[in-house]
């Protein structure tokens, strides 16, 4: 089901606006993240596609049907959050069957979907266990199959896997894309992990300071960021953000005159800071000081000083080693110039959706 939401704001006090101008469509069928830090409104935002929180201005739509006013049981929507608030002593069968018992279902036939889901999220060998016998991945699985029991329009998670350990958590986000495509239910998956939203997503909102940062592709939002907060929040190693003037010379006749004067940061991922360029199209070519090398793991990591500031470069390991300056290509992707108020005024892909 698609889920629109037209000129929405949410105030808890009704003085200050925690979330504004919320314009957006959730595609029917996709796997949609809600990415943000800490405070941002994602959980505000899930909230109100729930129906457990109503906006304060705006409309929702599932469809074409208008559910601003309608209730979150209404709604019918399947959510799972992050303490996974399964029942203690029942079974992880009777956990699974436990919504459809309260619609009413007969017997026969809610153990018959209860099965199927268990099935579907991979505890089908773990049906007359309770869950504190269970590991916290396989508790979110059981999670996600109750939230599933009664075919819900959309299936909502909020940060559904920040209780579980590093690698449990790339496992079960591995998971809950696959259940997500063999379902095909419209997800709604939010998450403070930008990796996370990465690898899972296949549209990402990214939402800060109580506003749409973007939304877009994953790809989208790493090669076009909108903004300053968008480049520095994607990506891993941080983007590297230095003042514009520091550059200029080495920018003037690649970068347009009127865009060059307009320029207050510049953005350049360490991966485009390169020795070779091997006939890809660069923006620069910038002389500088090399400074400490680190290697972590098969990551490698060189700083360099130019014109007194820092820039790391992940792409630096075939550098001879005793070299102390040198000069540096910087490619065109991945290299983004922002104005005063931290808007993308030049590099990027052209913006294809
Ligand atoms: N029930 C509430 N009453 C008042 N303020 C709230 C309430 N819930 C959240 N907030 C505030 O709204 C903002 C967004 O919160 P939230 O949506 O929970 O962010 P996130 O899920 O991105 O961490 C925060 O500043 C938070 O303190
Ligand atoms: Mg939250």
């Amino acid at each position: 089901m698609k889920v629109t939401f037209k000129d929405v704001a949410l105030s808890y006090d009704g003085k200050v606006n925690t979330l504004e101008g919320l314009n957006f469509e959730i595609p029917d069928g996709a796997l949609v993240s809600l990415l943000g830090p800490s405070g941002g409104g994602k959980s505000t935002t899930l909230n109100m596609i729930s129906g457990l929180l109503a906006p304060t201005a705006g409309k929702i739509y599932f469809d074409d049907q208008d559910v601003t006013k309608q209730s979150a049981l209404a709604r019918k929507v399947g959510m799972v959050f992050q303490n996974y608030a399964l029942y203690p002593h029942l079974s992880v069968l009777d956990n699974i069957a436990f919504p459809l018992k309260m619609a009413r279902v007969k017997k026969a036939e809610r153990y018959k979907r209860a099965r199927e889901l268990a099935t579907l999220v991979h505890v089908d060998d773990q049906l007359d266990k309770k869950p504190g016998d269970l590991s916290g991945g396989q508790q979110q699985r059981v999670a996600i199959a109750r939230a599933l029991a009664k075919s819900p329009s959309l299936l909502l998670l909020d940060e559904p896997l920040s209780n579980l350990d590093a690698r449990l958590r790339i496992e079960m986000r591995e998971e809950i894309r696959r259940i997500q495509s063999e379902t095909g239910v419209t997800t709604i998956f939010v998450t403070h992990d930008q990796d996370e939203a990465l690898h899972i997503s296949d549209h990402i909102m990214v939402l800060a300071d109580a506003h749409i940062q973007q939304f877009a592709t994953p790809h989208t939002l790493y090669a076009s960021p909108a903004n300053e907060f968008v480049a520095k929040f994607i990506g891993s190693p941080v983007i590297n953000m230095i003042k514009a003037d520091t550059m200029k010379a080495d920018l003037a006749g690649v970068v347009p005159d009127e865009i060059l004067q307009k320029a207050e940061t510049i953005g350049i991922r360490s991966e485009s800071i390169v020795l070779h360029d091997l006939g890809r199209k660069i923006v620069a070519t910038l002389h500088a000081e090399i400074g400490a090398a680190h290697q972590f793991g098969r990551e490698a990591t060189a700083t360099l000083n130019y014109n007194g500031e820092t820039l790391l470069s992940t792409e630096l390991s075939s550098m001879p080693t005793g070299t102390k300056t040198g000069d540096f290509s910087i490619l065109a992707t991945g290299f983004f110039l922002f104005d005063h108020d931290g808007k993308l005024i030049f590099g990027g892909e052209s913006h294809d959706e």
